[in-house]
């Protein structure tokens, strides 16, 4: 169980993006509305320029907050790490996250699944498998980000997605429970 929590815990950075994309997002679109030598649109209007950049800054903004509560609580994770080595760590995260959440979208599109249509598996698990890579980049990245980590994030991403969407859909924050 510790482990798991660990995980949730290393993951927020890269987690929390698409949140604040949702509550800041709109404006021009990443693909400036063009569309793909397929004649569907290469990202669609779900991917907006604002967005992307909220979803990186929000995600730096949580990963600060995270060292905040390192220190109050007495637990190192992210605040064993140099804080420029962390920041670095934080963005890669972050912004793999919002990298991986345009390719889904990319894949989704060539699909002909229409924007905001749910696609199970590619739409929980792209943004988390980018955001590996990219955060791999990081010189720190096996320090906190062990293999057993790794295959935690993978099993649990998708079923903690969908344990936030039903809580929703109980709060009523969503129309439907996925
Ligand atoms: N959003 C945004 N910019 C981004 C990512 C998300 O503005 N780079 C906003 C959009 O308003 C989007 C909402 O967050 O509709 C939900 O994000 P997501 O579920 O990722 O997009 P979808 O609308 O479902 O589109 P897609 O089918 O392409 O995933
Ligand atoms: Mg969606």
């Amino acid at each position: 169980m510790f482990e798991v929590v660990k995980t949730v815990w290393l993951l927020l950075p890269a987690y929390t993006p698409n949140n604040f994309a949702v509550l800041f997002g709109g404006g021009t679109p990443i693909d400036f509305g063009k569309k793909f030598i397929d004649g569907k649109r290469i990202l669609g209007d779900g991917k907006t320029i604002r967005g992307f950049i909220a979803g990186v800054l929000g995600g730096l903004l949580v990963a600060h907050l995270q060292l905040l509560i390192e220190r109050l609580a007495g637990f190192r994770l992210y605040s064993e790490l140099p804080y420029d080595q962390f920041l670095q760590l934080a963005f890669l995260l972050a912004f793999g996250a919002m990298v991986g959440d345009a390719l889904g979208s990319f894949i989704k599109r060539r699909f002909g699944v229409e924007r905001g249509k749910c696609f199970p598996v590619l739409d929980q698990l792209t943004f988390l498998l980018v955001a590996y890579a990219f955060a791999s980049i990081s010189p720190t990245f096996g320090i906190l980000f062990t293999m057993r980590i790794l295959v935690i994030g993978i099993v649990i991403t998708p079923v903690l997605h969908l344990v936030v969407n039903v809580i929703a859909y109980v709060l009523k924050l969503k129309e439907v429970p996925w």
